[in-house]
């Protein structure tokens, strides 16, 4: 092993004993190269003369640039064109750090890792993969989650996702299940990977507030027995409620300080947050009991390591962009501007089921409030069948995923959204 990755395990061992149990065999030969190329040019920064960087400049010292790009952006030069750091900008990751806060209050003082950038949440997800899951190990999950875990855990690291149902018995009103997660809890094994997503895709189901406190007690009472656990959030959602009563936080609030024996590790980002999709801008961020600021340090390192190895730094462009968006006196307003469009298409939906009695005799809605989503299951018939008669004969595209239609009605305008379930209903009639 590497003696940097070394030094970084003794410090682990020392002070956040959690982590290096649960970091994979990768995991624990990362870091991040602070002794080669990197320290040799922060030595140079400040020189007369600095041939260090592997960058273009003008004469006058700016970045060398096409001034075809540059004048299709305001921000100074320097924020668009260099490299940014493996770790991401610093002011954005601050930033960032503080609004993790600002929407998870009951994290109080709570000391968690300065986020480390990552390409959005997909990379952030692969990151953490890369971090703690051995071949072999299981992640268990809900379900229904969303497809691409299959290739981020399992195909690129041979993990295997072991899921619980994710609702009791009840149609609409079910509930999540937490005794399927008490079962997997109680699995053999001492290393446990949970992977949360609320609000979930596909369902668009987030936990309500006692529901969120069940699984907490769940998970701190497996840790209790010696269960060592890493609890991973997929927040891509995050802040997409609907309805009162469910829970607005992030679960990585509620294990970032809960037992010795649970590590939290948060994956966020602009994509759904802030309407960024192709921006690739999202964050991975650890917190855990007995972890001193040395060990979150650590992590950061070791995240910030397999940014460099894998895509080496995420697009400057972008997050200076959302640095600035996040710094105008206008964003929150026109945050919450998008989110009321998305409450007016989810109640549409949940009206337009309302209205139509009928329709159950063909589909019945999972329980949902939250997100981009909603899913019908199908009362018979085959989901790749119907999706197909929609896309045939009623000009309607939906998501089939085996006997569940995923409907996103995050993208469609309020006014389509009557006719989509008639379609739906028509089609499923005909099969
Ligand atoms: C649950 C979930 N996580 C992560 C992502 C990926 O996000 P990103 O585009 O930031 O990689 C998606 C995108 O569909 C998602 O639904």
């Amino acid at each position: 092993m590497n003696p940097q990755a070394e030094e970084l395990n003794v410090v682990l061992k020392a002070e956040g004993r959690v982590a290096l149990k649960l970091l994979s065999e990768r995991g624990k030969s990362i870091f991040f190269p602070r002794k080669g190329l990197v320290a040799q040019g922060l030595e140079a920064r400040g020189k007369a003369i600095n041939a260090s960087i592997g960058e273009a400049k003008e004469d006058n010292g700016s970045p060398l640039r096409l001034m075809s790009l540059a004048n299709l952006v305001e921000l100074d030069p320097a924020q668009i064109f260099t490299y940014a750091p493996s770790f991401g900008e610093p002011a954005l990751r601050d930033k960032w750090q503080a609004m993790i806060r600002e929407k998870n209050p009951s994290l109080g003082n709570t000391e968690i890792s300065r986020p480390v950038v990552t390409n959005a949440l997909t990379h952030g997800l692969s990151v953490a993969a890369y971090l703690f899951a051995n071949e072999g190990d299981e992640i268990i999950l809900p379900e229904h989650y969303w497809g691409n875990y299959r290739l981020v855990f399992s195909e690129a690291c041979g993990a295997v996702l072991k899921t619980f149902p994710t609702f009791t018995e009840g149609g609409r009103n079910a509930e999540f299940n937490i005794s399927g997660l008490s079962a997997q809890l109680k699995s053999p094994g001492e290393k446990k990977i949970l992977l949360f997503n609320f609000p979930n895709n596909p369902t668009g189901y987030t936990i309500t507030e006692q529901e969120a406190e069940n699984i907490v007690e769940a998970i701190h009472s497996a840790a209790q027995s010696g269960k060592t656990i890493l609890v991973i959030t997929d927040d891509a959602y995050f802040g997409l409620v609907y309805k009162n009563g469910v829970f607005t936080e992030s679960l990585f609030a509620r294990f970032a300080n809960l037992h010795e024996n649970i590590l939290a590790c948060k994956l966020d980002g602009a994509t759904k947050e802030d309407y960024a999709w192709g921006f690739r801008v999202g964050f991975i961020t650890f917190a855990g009991k007995g972890l001193s600021k040395k060990a979150l340090a650590v992590l950061e390192d070791k995240a910030a390591g397999r940014v460099r190895g894998s895509i080496s730094n995420t697009s400057h462009l972008s997050q200076s962009l959302l640095l600035a968006a996040y710094q105008d006196a206008s964003y929150k307003g026109e945050k919450e501007r998008a989110r009321k469009l998305l409450k007016s298409r989810f109640e549409a939906v949940a009206a337009e089921l309302e209205r139509h009695e009928e329709y159950k005799e063909e589909f019945e809605a999972l329980p949902f409030n939250s997100g981009y989503f909603m899913c019908v299951k199908l009362k018979k018939g085959d989901a790749e069948a119907v999706r197909q008669r929609l896309l045939s004969r009623y000009d309607t595209g939906v998501i089939a995923l085996g006997s569940l239609i995923r409907v996103a009605y995050s993208c469609l305008p309020q006014n389509q959204i009557a006719a989509l379930f008639a379609n739906l209903y028509a089609a499923c009639r005909e099969l």
